[in-house]
């Protein structure tokens, strides 16, 4: 007799959503009657046509859960005086709690300058120095919605990490170093690997959990990861035929993990529910409520 081959739970980013959503909208409508509606600025300065499609469902989400929500959309050639000067009125307008400017923004506009005018208690994508700081110390800021969303995925399968060896593999600030702090926080031992890391297999061979946020297909294969170990797929790549994929090769993978978060459908949705929690938090601090 032939034993059916292992296949891991898969961790439904939907589902897990649609869950964190209802609480959200619940929040929302307490919020609403004292007075306050959470609101978000977006801010799109050109025509990146993937850009188009994040800040669409950005929009959508915060309808969907009641908040209020401005987009605003400008061409490629918007100065970085102006959308500075934007910024600066955006942080002063009582009605919007959380700003955020979609990245990548045009060439001659300097990211980092855009992403420090922003107020840290507007910051609901959690990229200010302020909230990387906060992250790192331990201090109350706002957490980067992608690993947020992954420490929530984790948190949903009673994932405890005390003790665990987690390997993140991706550096970036947006996810990999933000995540490996918030796994340390948890009281993982943490491993980051990157593009200079000699022996990935041998790294990713010891981890419990592994991170992966390269953004290349197959970065994480079947032969990379040991017998029960919970895998996080952060990417968002394209295959031959043109169809969504992730980096870790998921067919392989799931033959050997515990757990494992599909793409898409997994890390993804996430994302932008963990803006909406952000977004929720920062109204309701404006209105001194703790969350
Ligand atoms: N571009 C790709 N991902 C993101 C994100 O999470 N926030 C912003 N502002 N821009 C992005």
């Amino acid at each position: 007799m032939t034993t059916p081959p292992h296949s891991a739970l898969i961790i439904d980013g939907v589902a897990l959503s649609q869950k964190l959503r209802a609480d959200v909208t619940a929040r929302v409508q307490a919020l609403k009657a004292r007075g306050i509606t959470p609101g978000l600025a977006v801010i799109l300065v050109g025509e990146n046509p993937a850009s188009q499609v994040y800040v669409r469902n950005k929009v959508k989400g915060c309808e969907d859960c009641g908040f209020h929500s401005v987009l605003e959309k400008y061409d490629a050639h918007l100065t970085e005086a102006e959308l500075l000067a934007r910024i600066a009125a955006l942080n002063a307008d009582p009605a919007i709690h959380g700003i955020l400017v979609q990245l990548p923004v045009p060439k001659h506009i300097d990211a980092s300058k855009v992403i420090e005018a922003i107020s840290p208690l507007k910051d609901v994508d959690g990229f200010h120095v302020a909230s990387a700081g906060a992250l790192m110390t331990g201090m109350p800021g706002f957490w980067p919605c992608t690993p947020y969303g992954c420490m929530k995925m984790l948190e949903s399968i009673n994932c405890d990490l005390k003790g665990k060896h987690a390997v993140v593999i991706g550096r970036s600030n947006i996810v990999g170093k933000p995540m490996a702090l918030m796994l340390l926080q948890k009281n993982a031992t943490v491993t980051i690997c990157h593009s200079a890391t000699p022996d990935l297999k041998a790294m990713t061979l010891q981890a419990d959990v592994i991170v992966a946020a390269v953004g290349k297909r197959n970065v994480l294969t079947k032969d990379m990861v040991k017998p029960g170990a919970v895998v996080l797929d952060v990417g968002m790549n394209r295959n031959d035929e043109g169809k969504l994929c992730g980096d870790v090769d998921f067919e392989g993978v799931r033959q050997v993990a515990s757990a494992i978060t599909p793409v898409p459908g997994g890390v993804g949705p996430m994302t932008i529910t963990m803006l909406l929690v952000n977004t929720l938090e920062a109204a309701e601090r404006s209105a001194n409520i703790p969350s």
